[in-house]
């Protein structure tokens, strides 16, 4: 039995051990927002925070989930509300949409730890995110944008904010 906090949740899974996290988010727990593609770590569609840091869900076994705090795009706001999620919808970044969930993933655990990220970090924290439909540049944009958001220079709806 393995137990971890899921989006604010305890939960329990009885699964074989070396079964990795994404299966269980996706089959057993019938999470499907977490995507999958390439089941190497290569892509970035399975992202999911554990403890904070993003994560190839496909990587990690539901063992090494044990006691951990995992977050999913299910749990990054109760209504899809979040600044990230929001300057995705208002710079129309998702094109097919299958790598976005882990896109938003990355980008809101990039947030988290750099309020005001340059190009150049952007860069490198996203890196592991491959969009095959190249919605880099509008990912990018959107960052800065939910970063403004963060900070209050902006509103959710685009219009100037408190610091401006
Ligand atoms: S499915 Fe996990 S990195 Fe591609
Ligand atoms: S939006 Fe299609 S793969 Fe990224």
């Amino acid at each position: 039995m393995v137990t971890f906090n899921l989006n604010g949740q305890t939960v329990e899974v009885d699964v074989a051990d070396d079964t990795p996290l994404l299966w269980v988010l996706r089959d057993t727990l019938h999470l499907t927002g977490t995507k999958f593609g390439c089941g190497l770590g290569l892509c970035g569609a399975c992202t999911v925070h554990v403890d904070g840091l993003a994560q190839p869900a496909c990587q990690i076994p539901v063992s090494t989930a044990d006691g951990t705090v995992i977050t999913t795009i299910e749990g990054l706001s109760s209504d899809g509300s979040s600044n990230v999620q929001a300057a995705w919808v208002a710079e129309q970044v998702p094109q097919c949409g299958y790598c976005q969930s882990g896109q938003i993933m990355a980008a809101a655990a990039l947030l988290a730890s750099n309020a005001d990220p340059s190009d150049a970090a952007i860069d490198v924290a996203m890196s592991g995110n491959i969009c095959r439909c190249g919605t880099y540049a509008s990912i990018k944009r959107a960052i800065h944008r939910a970063a403004a958001m963060n900070a209050g220079v902006i509103s959710t709806d685009g219009s100037a904010g408190r610091d401006r």
